[in-house]
């Protein structure tokens, strides 16, 4: 099945929060914010705006009639700034005017003196001043201290990764306005609808029955939309109900670049232990996560780091140690892997650095060490249904690994400036929140008296798919056409206390519910059509838009079905609610089962470097991956290759910098460089690995949102080997990501 959106997206009909038309009298805003990164506000002087053309209101602190306060996990982030300041871009105001040019050019008329303090942005300086967000946590599995004694090999060494920024082609934004009694209506690019309803409500000290959140589709949220949605469809609100007018607030991109938050940046110190068989004994790592300002979510990106610091191997002996360090740049928060990524590359430069210094391939350690059923994961979690060794067989036997090597082996021998490099990258990924209480989702579904059907979900269609799913999951089983389906949008006042669409779990927790509601109506309607049919029930089925009896397909058809429960005065609306079984997670103690199933997959990266210019290009990814049995190969296999390219690019040329003045330099994209056609790989060839699947996952199609990206780590280590392909001598102080070409000229010539 197409995506259903496909038709409405290429002719430029599909609505995002800035394309509704816009109300009478509808104010817009623009946000004032701290120029610098650290201080004290001394002075605001708001006069002279107020005074420019258009301008209606000016919003601050003091205007919140609930409480200035906006932290998801912990609260410790104003919506707007009061004296102290804590990064360049936070929120001091809302400017409102007639219209958004008139709001933003009166932003240059506000007068702001600060006095300001040294800012910290790297988080290791952080650490070291105490300054963190919680206290550090620890996973452990065996003991590495008795365990370092048993290795043939151990090696030390350090590994960072920069940030990166969402780029989601829709701005963050909000419309937002008053209807009667105080109500609001909130319309908001976001991916957590009741995180925004339940700031809202807080921040104007109003009940959440009076805020209603409706999301029709973002334009890409990447998790960038999982909790920093939330400012601006609360500033909408506020404004909305302060001057009681519809009001839009629309990010430009810079000023969403400038104000936002990405991936966290991570700096690591490891230390790992081999046998003389290349068995990873013990491993041994602190990571050092550059959270920001505020909390936001890093605290839970942290421990999803931790619960993929061993990635697809087994380790019995590990000591995994990691910190959430306040620093002077905007909150960072969820961004595709949550954490998972930052963890497992440095498992992979871990094994890169020791293969070097034992002299033998990484994947020689890569392979001995692959998971298996029934090893433990650090978190005390069994390992069943493991796939991580099939897809690498699978990659070996279908993509000749073997013949691949030799390849380049002949291709680097002739060409003197020109080197291939190859690298494989095997992925586990655990799916659930890693937050146990999040897991769960729910739908509503009316059939209408003329059979065609509405569904309401927790899901937020955020590009990928998810609302494609729901159809076909309502269609197989009512058994009816697609066509017949719609999907509403996801609004907290038809589906309330909603986790946010994350965690690669929305299709399997919204899937089930949908699945569950539309089960109950079936079993109703099945009583209908027997009474009505005079038959037993255990005889009736209904399949294709039919009703049989016996497998004898009767003049009963759906709609007719629909009109005599109807009549009948039978209800034609379900509601069900869904909760991931089995998953507990302690952690006082660190351990329990907090995944629902794992995701795994092995992929392989050929790369051409350039050797005199320092460009690269890659030749092909092949990658065998475990979907289970996909229920939309169309889908999947545009996720595989969305997040494959977006991994490559954190990896190679995405480069976040803040100065130490706690300023984005990278602020444009003409100094922000992401991923274009021209980047991505000749060739993605994508096996799809037939597994049985998991129960858990709905229809047995394992989650498909986050895994690809956790490849892109691959890119790296493909790189890496063709520079030291042409400079044996090189080895990098820091593995540290990304792996740009000015780091690849400093590669090639670098004396070391
Ligand atoms: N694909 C598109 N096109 N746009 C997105 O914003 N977000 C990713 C992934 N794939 C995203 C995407 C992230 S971070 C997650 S968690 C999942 O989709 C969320 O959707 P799912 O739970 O339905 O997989
Ligand atoms: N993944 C993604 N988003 C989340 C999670 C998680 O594990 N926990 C809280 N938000
Ligand atoms: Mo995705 S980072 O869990 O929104």
């Amino acid at each position: 099945m197409k995506n259903i959106d496909s038709h409405s997206h290429v002719r430029g009909e599909s609505i995002y929060v800035d394309d509704i038309p816009e109300r009478q009298g509808t104010l817009h805003g623009a946000i004032v914010t701290s120029s610098i990164a650290h201080g004290k506000i001394l002075s605001i002087d708001y006069s002279k705006a107020l005074k420019q053309p258009g301008v209606v209101r000016i919003l601050t602190y003091k205007d919140i009639p609930g409480q200035n306060q906006i932290g998801g996990i912990i609260p410790d982030e104003p919506l707007f700034a009061k004296k102290e300041v804590h990064f360049q871009g936070q929120p001091i105001a809302l400017i409102l005017a007639s219209t958004e040019l008139e709001a933003r050019l009166a932003l240059h008329h506000v007068e702001i003196t600060y006095k300001a303090k040294k800012a910290v942005v790297d988080p290791i300086e952080a650490y070291n001043k105490g300054m963190l967000h919680i206290p550090s946590r620890t996973f452990q599995l065996g003991n590495t201290t008795n365990a370092w004694k048993k290795c043939a090999h151990v090696i030390e060494g350090k590994a960072d990764t920069d940030g990166q920024e969402h780029l989601y082609l829709e701005t963050q934004g909000a419309y937002a306005y008053p209807v009667e009694n105080g109500h609001i209506t909130l319309v908001s690019s976001t991916q957590g609808p009741t995180a925004v309803q339940r700031t809202a409500a807080k921040v104007l000290g109003i009940p959440m029955h009076k805020i209603e959140v409706d999301v029709r589709r973002l334009g890409g949220g990447f998790g960038g939309k999982e909790d920093q949605a939330t400012a601006w469809g609360v500033m909408a609100a506020l404004a909305a109900q302060v001057c009681q007018c519809p009001v839009k607030l629309i990010l430009h991109r810079m000023d969403d670049m400038k104000m936002t938050g990405k991936r966290n940046p991570y700096r690591s110190t490891y230390k790992i232990g081999l046998d003389k068989n290349l068995n990873i004994l013990a491993f041994e790592a602190d990571y050092y996560q550059n959270a920001g300002a505020a909390a936001d979510l890093s605290p839970a990106i942290l421990e999803r780091t931790l619960f993929h610091c061993t990635n697809a191997y087994y380790v019995p002996h590990v000591t995994a140690r990691a910190h959430s360090c306040i620093t002077h740049i905007p909150p960072n928060t969820a961004f595709r892997g949550f954490g998972g990524p930052q963890g497992m590359f440095v498992m992979e430069a871990a094994i890169a650095k020791a293969a070097r210094e034992i002299g033998v391939p990484a994947r020689a350690i890569q392979k001995k060490n692959l998971l298996s059923n029934g090893q433990v994961f650090p978190y005390g979690q069994k390992v069943e249904e493991c796939q991580a060794q099939p897809t690498w067989a699978g990659l070996e036997k279908k993509h000749s690994l073997h013949k691949i090597d030799k390849e380049l082996q002949a291709f680097n021998k002739k060409h003197d400036h020109l080197k291939k490099g190859l690298a494989i990258m095997p992925i586990c990924f655990g799916i659930s929140f890693t937050n146990t209480p999040m897991n769960h989702a729910r739908a509503l579904i009316h059939i209408y008296q003329d059979g065609s059907v509405g569904i309401s979900t927790a899901a937020v269609e955020m590009g990928q798919g998810v609302n494609t799913k729901m159809v076909q999951v309502a269609a197989k089983v009512l058994s009816i056409d697609a066509s017949r389906i719609k999907i509403e949008s996801t609004n907290t006042t038809r589906v309330a206390n909603t986790s946010p669409s994350a965690a690669s779990s929305t299709a399997d927790l919204n899937g089930k519910a949908v699945e569950m509601a539309c089960h109950a109506l079936v079993k109703r309607l099945t009583k209908v059509a027997a009474k009505n049919l005079n038959a037993k029930l255990s005889d009736v089925t209904l399949k294709d838009e039919n009703i049989y009896i016996k497998k004898k397909k009767s003049s009963f058809g759906w709609e007719a079905l629909i009109q005599a429960a109807f009549l009948a005065r039978v209800s034609l609306t379900e509601s069900a609610h869904y909760s991931t079984p089995k998953i507990h997670f302690d952690k006082s103690k660190e351990k329990g089962h907090p995944f629902a199933y794992h995701v795994y997959g092995t992929a392989a990266f050929v790369v051409t470097v350039d050797c005199i210019r320092g460009r690269y290009d890659f030749d092909a990814v092949h990658v065998v991956h475990d979907f289970g049995t996909s229920m939309n190969r169309i889908i999947d296999l545009g996720q595989m290759e969305g997040g494959l390219v977006q991994g490559i690019g954190w990896m190679t040329m995405e480069e976040l910098l803040y100065n130490q003045e706690g300023r984005l330099m990278s602020n444009a994209l003409s100094t922000y460089k992401i991923p274009d056609i021209y980047s991505v790989p000749k060739e993605i060839n994508v096996t799809f690995l037939h597994t049985d699947g998991n129960d858990m996952a709905i229809f047995k199609s394992k989650a498909v949102g986050e895994p690809p990206l956790l490849y892109g780590i691959g890119a790296y280590f493909a790189i890496l080997d063709a520079v030291q392909q042409f400079n044996p001598k090189f080895e990098p102080e820091i593995y540290h990501a990304p792996f740009t070409p000015e780091k690849v000229l400093m590669g090639l010539y670098g004396d070391f």
